[in-house]
């Protein structure tokens, strides 16, 4: 078999990988020449891909911004960007223009799967007429469906085959040749009835994930007026065995899906007259956390008598998880802002993030930022990151992500 994957990025790269570590020929299309470049070479620009991965995998991969080569293959699988536009609406460019490249290519037999997160009709309203423009019937002539993504870069319990995969069809023969393609790369292939059921379900977990951050978060800002250790609740409560899960406060949600996915919803929504109330609530509080870590931030200078102009402040972790260095929608980034108009020096630590061209920075070595802080934050924790030495440097300090919170413990008892 012999796979096409358009949009090599976080979700399309390691897709790739996974066809040809399985066997499977891969013709991966990207519009940035310069990736493609770089592929082609062996240098991977995803930190779950590393170079030997790739390296493992090139003889079977074709790079290339020539969609033409999609001609051979069996099945195309579109991973490009869905973001929000200026107006927080879905920006379906991407998705179109990758669409129409495909419809130009299109021939008989083939299966087109869309993985890019999207609203519910996506599918059937915007890629059915376009690939139609070849002059083949969805359905008859090719098959088509919606199967979404969802790894989480980073992790390594679950990996792309070991997490089931949805796959809603447009017909049921489009349902049994996309869950063909899928069953070559992974374990569990989950058929739904529609693409709607598809897009939506992706939708749900997304929702599922912001919501509770959402109610964490707020949780933190009360016990945090309250004097409780919000730590030590979640991990009371985390003991119940059922009808609780556990999820950790933190400063906001970024990435490229939380903080995005969700509002696909709340658009489409709007066409039923329909008001999604915990999306955009959970969008709130989620927004208001940076605001509250400099507050945190404030309260830390204000306890050693400083204020925050012309203070040094140390911040840990710019990207938004751990163990990466996607900075998209990283709340840090926000947290330097809103410290840098409050006239305060900031300064970063971040092994997987070496510069911020945006604000003219580049990561210090730890020792170097501890020794000429006034006061550190711990913003995302990576691994590999000496925490419990900035908090012994640095007493006064912030930590966001709970990773000291045995030390605070510890003072607090004595
Ligand atoms: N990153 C994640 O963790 C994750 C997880 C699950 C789902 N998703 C979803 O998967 C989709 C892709 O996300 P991503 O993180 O891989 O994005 P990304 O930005 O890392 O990669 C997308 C790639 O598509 C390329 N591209 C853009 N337009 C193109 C076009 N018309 N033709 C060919 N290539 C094009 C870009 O150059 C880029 O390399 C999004 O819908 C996202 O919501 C992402």
């Amino acid at each position: 078999m012999n796979v096409g994957i358009v949009g090599l990025g976080y979700v399309g790269l390691p897709l790739a990988m996974e066809f040809a570590d399985a066997g499977v020929n891969v013709v991966g299309i990207d519009v940035d020449a310069a990736k493609v470049a770089s592929l082609t070479v062996g240098r991977s620009h995803i930190e779950d891909v590393p170079d030997a991965r790739l390296a493992t995998a090139l003889p079977r991969c074709t790079f290339t911004t020539r969609i033409a080569e999609l001609e051979r293959v069996d099945a195309i699988l579109i991973c490009v960007p869905t973001p929000l536009n200026a107006n927080r609406e879905p920006e379906l460019g991407p998705v179109l223009s990758a669409t129409r490249a495909v419809a130009g290519v299109l021939r008989a037999g083939q299966t087109i799967v869309l993985e890019s997160t999207t609203f519910p009709g996506t599918t059937r309203e915007y890629l059915v007429p376009l690939l139609e423009e070849s002059g083949l019937r969805a359905g008859v002539d090719f098959q088509l469906a919606f199967s979404p993504e969802r790894v989480d870069p980073g992790r390594t319990d679950y990996t792309i085959r070991t997490t089931p995969k949805i796959v809603g069809g447009l017909t049921e023969a489009c349902t049994a040749r996309a869950s063909a393609v899928y069953e070559h790369i992974c374990e569990q292939v989950v058929p739904v009835s529609t693409p709607e059921s598809a897009e939506l379900a992706k939708l749900l977990e997304n929702i599922f994930r912001s919501v509770n951050i959402a109610l964490v978060n707020e949780m933190s800002m009360l016990t945090d007026r309250m004097g409780i250790d919000i730590w030590e609740v979640i991990d009371a409560a985390s003991t119940k065995p059922f009808g609780f899960m556990r999820f950790e406060p933190g400063p906001g949600m970024g990435g490229h899906c939380l903080p995005v996915d969700p509002f696909y919803l709340t658009w489409r929504a709007r066409e039923f007259d329909f008001a999604t109330e915990f999306i955009e609530l959970a969008g709130k509080v989620n927004a208001q956390m940076p605001y509250f870590c400099v507050e945190q931030i404030e309260r830390a200078l204000n306890d050693a008598y400083k204020p925050v102009r012309g203070s040094k402040i140390l911040l840990l972790g710019a990207s938004y998880k751990p163990g990466v260095g996607d900075l998209r929608g990283s709340p840090a980034l926000a947290i330097i802002e809103l410290l840098r108009a409050r006239g305060a020096d900031v300064r970063y630590h971040d092994p997987y993030v070496a510069e911020l061209p945006s604000f003219g920075l580049r990561s210090v070595e730890l020792a170097d930022g501890i020794q000429d802080a006034d006061v550190a934050a711990i913003v995302t924790a990576h691994p590999g990151v000496d925490h419990e030495r900035v908090m012994r440097a640095l007493p006064g300090s912030v930590d966001f992500r709970g990773t000291t919170r045995h030390m605070k413990r510890a003072v607090a008892q004595h």
